[in-house]
């Protein structure tokens, strides 16, 4: 071990919260969260949703800050210093980083090209058929690409070189400064969007509508499963981020404290989201004389499709367009920075090779498979099927399969509690082993179990069964497959996790 550098670390406790919280907002906040709060009860959702939150988000944040933390390492190295054989959902985590880069950057390439024609409104009177048609020149056929788009490839290469000189530039230099710069602008330009949503004609019925609550609806077991799923995406755990970020942090830092303060800031960002964007979505529905749940809509609808349409009726909706997309291309990018953090750091740990060598090799080689995937015509049903499969059963498949190898199996849990208590302003209780080793996964296997039945009721998104089978089910299961061979292949040099050895050394640490 005396070869290896030092591992690098957060400049100050604020620039690693900055970094936690630019991962977790995202565009899962802002698209996103809005749609399903709608979908689950309205107001009641909020009582799910915080539940998941308190039970599962936090809970699992303290375990991944803890882990990350204590064995200094990125996913497998640090899961392998935890428990052998969870090195393969290291590298699992570390695969499922992968897929999902490669399709995240692209929807901040389309919001950096909308950002643009926000300023003409290039969709005139069209925004549905410009953004499929003009834009992304979509094929008929999922599956089939038979052109190359340059409209999507140009800004998509702009955001993996930016992507990857952040990323170069290390954890303190890049990641904690880009941070630093990216979060305080984004809560400035969101603000003034929501000032100004708010402040439209219509905006109080599309409150209304998004709060209104439907108390009968926390019966229902899938808005259950809606709000530990919102949670998951929205939070950034289960996918390896919070280990690698942590991996940089002090020693004595305090980590329960950090979870609540990623935890709930994350939270308040997409309470405001979902009041800007219904606030628009009021004022959408008032223009056409519809009901507000008639122009609700999430993801590429809502961004691509119905904010258009809100900004060529607007006045001087082009300060919104560029408000909106702005936003949309700043909370993604410093999600993407630590979605693609994770690969660059795992690959950094189990080869040696420097940082710029990791980032010039694995990451330019998920930018390439990126570019060359996405910026077709056929990209955008890849991108469909791949982030639903990848998803369920890759993000909470993995973090189901951690959770009962490391409260059941291994049985870690009161040792990771005893590490992370000798440096946390709020200790854990008992509740924190209830809810890891009893209440998550619980809730995530009924999510498995519901998720699947949906699957073989109707194909998602009306896809073809054969496309489906590998674009979806394919890569998730490839993923799972990729992360196994990585696991077999024996480490030639040492790993640079500290071992268990290094909690008689934290010990004594003061609080
Ligand atoms: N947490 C990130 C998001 O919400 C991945 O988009």
């Amino acid at each position: 071990m005396t070869d290896q550098p030092p591992r690098e670390q957060w400049g100050t406790r604020a620039g690693f919260l900055m970094a936690a919280i630019g991962s977790a907002i995202g565009l899962g906040n802002i698209w996103r969260f809005p749609k399903v709060a709608f979908d689950n009860g309205g107001g009641s959702f909020l009582l799910p949703y915080l539940i998941a939150l308190l039970t599962a988000g936090i809970p699992l944040l303290i375990l991944e800050y803890t882990i990350g933390r204590k064995y200094r390492a990125s996913p497998p190295a640090a899961l392998r210093a935890l428990y052998r054989p969870t090195q393969a959902i290291g590298w699992w985590q570390v695969a499922i980083c992968f897929v999902i880069a490669t399709y995240y950057a692209v929807i901040l390439a389309w919001s950096v090209r909308y950002v643009g024609f926000s300023f003409t409104r290039a969709w005139g009177d069209d925004p549905n058929g410009f953004f499929f048609n003009d834009f992304l020149k979509i094929a008929d056929e999922p599956g089939t690409i038979s052109a190359f788009v340059p409209g999507v490839a140009v800004p998509l290469i702009g955001i993996w070189i930016i992507t990857l000189i952040i990323l170069a530039l290390g954890v303190r230099r890049g990641i904690e400064r880009a941070n630093k710069i990216f979060i305080p602008l984004l809560v400035a330009f969101f603000v003034v969007l929501v000032i100004r949503a708010v402040t439209l004609e219509g905006a109080a019925d599309g409150l209304n509508a998004l709060f209104a609550p439907d108390w009968g609806a926390l019966t229902n077991g899938s808005v259950w499963v809606a709000a530990y799923g919102q949670i998951f995406f929205s939070l950034s755990i289960g996918f390896g981020i919070m280990i690698t970020y942590a991996s940089y942090l002090n020693r004595r830092s305090d980590l329960t404290g950090s979870a609540m303060v990623a935890g709930f800031a994350n939270s308040s960002f997409e309470i405001l989201a979902g009041i800007g964007v219904f606030a628009t979505l009021g004022f959408m529905a008032a223009q056409s004389g519809v009901g507000v749940n008639e122009v609700a809509s999430q993801g590429v609808g809502l961004a691509f499709i119905a904010f258009p349409q809100v900004i060529s009726e607007m006045w001087f909706g082009q300060a919104f367009g560029v408000l909106f997309f702005g936003s949309l291309v700043i909370a993604g990018l410093t999600s993407l920075i630590s979605i693609v953090q994770v690969i660059v750091a795992a690959v950094e740990d189990r080869t040696g090779i420097s940082r710029t060598q990791a980032v010039l090799t694995v990451g330019g080689a998920t930018g390439v498979v990126s570019i060359a995937l996405f910026s077709t015509n056929g990209g955008l049903y890849f991108l469909d099927a791949a982030d639903h499969f990848i998803n369920q059963y890759g993000i909470a498949l993995a973090a189901l399969v951690l959770l009962i190898m490391v409260s059941w199996i291994s049985r870690k849990l009161p040792a990771l509690q005893r590490n992370a208590d000798g440096t946390s302003s709020i200790l854990l209780g008992r509740w924190w082993k209830i809810c890891l080793g009893v209440v998550t996964p619980v809730v995530l296997g009924w999510m498995m179990i519901d998720s699947l039945v949906h699957e073989f009721q109707e194909n998602y998104g009306e896809l073809p069964t054969s496309f489906l089978l590998y674009a979806g089910w394919g890569v998730a299961l490839a993923a799972l497959v990729v992360g196994i061979v990585l696991s077999l292949i024996p480490w030639r040099r040492p790993s640079p996790a500290l071992t268990d050895d290094h909690d008689l050394l934290t010990k004594g640490d003061p609080r």
